[in-house]
């Protein structure tokens, strides 16, 4: 028995692979993946990408409120995932340290990086959720996989 989430992601993934196959243009798949997972997915309060510019988190493709516009890596939640290569899952925005509040409302967040064909990470992918405890083990696995389908063709 799959849940909701499972199968709405598993629609999302469907989606984007057949929007982003073949194309090589960054921005166009962010883009894409972007508008896919905010209007198909519950929950996805703020979805969007930060781009690694010249040793600096820049905001890329995003669907919701307005956000900052550049983040240091290795500060908050975002470059924290960019500094480390890790996806991080946070309950609690108000529970991580150095959490940058781009809007009031985010209560949780998790935020997974992109990496290229030699693993550097080249962006991040960031959702935020109104909600308190919105992302978990399921999220951060199906957020992967998506990613690395699409920038490492498996
Ligand atoms: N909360 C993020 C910053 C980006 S916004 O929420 C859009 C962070 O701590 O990295």
């Amino acid at each position: 028995m799959s849940s909701e989430k499972e199968r709405d992601y598993e629609r999302c993934r469907s989606i984007i692979g057949a929007l982003c196959e073949g194309d090589d243009d960054q921005i166009a798949k962010m883009a894409s993946i972007v508008g896919v997972l905010h209007n198909e997915m519950n929950d996805f309060f703020w979805t969007g990408f930060y781009r690694v510019v010249g040793g600096r988190l820049v905001i890329g493709p995003y669907q919701g409120t307005v956000g900052c516009l550049r983040i240091e890596i290795g500060k908050g939640v975002c470059g924290m995932a960019a500094a480390v290569g890790e996806t991080q899952v946070v309950e609690n925005v108000h529970d991580f340290p150095g959490h940058i509040a781009c809007d009031g409302r985010s209560q949780s967040e998790i935020v997974v990086p992109v990496k290229d064909e030699r693993g550097e990470v080249i962006a991040v992918l960031d959702v935020d959720s109104v909600k308190k405890g919105a992302f978990d083990e399921l999220d951060r696995k199906c957020l992967e996989q998506i990613l690395t389908h699409v920038w490492r063709g498996r």
